[in-house]
């Protein structure tokens, strides 16, 4: 059974799960260009205890971690971002869902974007085969969006 985790009730192990995620060749250049210390993870860490514009989980398939998803609010817009256990393939179908129904379902938000490096195709083709639309584009980036309903 899917369950999420947030991040701000994560035990020691998990923790250390996280960061080494985050600093995975299989995953950080997708998502930032520079090695996450120990001290930055912790006060990232630290900020979600108190900075509700930012929830962060961990996707839990019964005992396995399949990844992690997160929802970061600006001015009213809620951005999403993935990425899946550096060990797992063809989980983002799940972790997709899950998005989408915490977003739509729980939030009940009406629209919901993200950013993704235009080299990242694997990410992009997920995005748009669940109705994702790019609505905007400079060099690097598409800025994607969805409309809530019809789920
Ligand atoms: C984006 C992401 C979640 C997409 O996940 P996904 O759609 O499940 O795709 P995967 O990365 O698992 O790759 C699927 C590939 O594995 C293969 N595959 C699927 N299930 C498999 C399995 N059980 N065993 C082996 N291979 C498998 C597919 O055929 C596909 O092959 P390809 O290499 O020819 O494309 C994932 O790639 C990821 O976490 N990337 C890093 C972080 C990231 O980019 N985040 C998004 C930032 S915008």
């Amino acid at each position: 059974m899917i369950r999420l985790k947030d991040f701000t009730s994560l035990c020691k192990a998990e923790f250390y799960l996280v960061l080494a995620w985050r600093n995975d060749e299989r995953i950080a250049p997708f998502m930032h260009s520079k090695q996450i210390s120990f001290n930055e993870h912790l006060k990232f860490f630290e900020e979600l205890k108190f900075n509700t514009n930012k929830k962060y989980f961990l996707v839990y398939d019964d005992e396995e971690i399949l990844g992690v998803i997160s929802f970061v609010k600006t001015k009213q817009i809620y951005e999403f971002g993935l990425y899946q256990n550096p060990n797992l393939k063809g989980f983002g179908k799940i972790l997709m869902q899950e998005i989408l129904n915490h977003a739509f379902l729980n939030l009940k938000l009406k629209k919901l974007n993200a950013k993704v490096l235009k080299s990242n195709q694997k990410a992009l083709n997920l995005y748009l085969n669940f109705g994702f639309k790019i609505y905007k584009e400079d060099k690097d980036i598409f800025y994607i969006t969805h409309a809530g309903g019809g789920l």
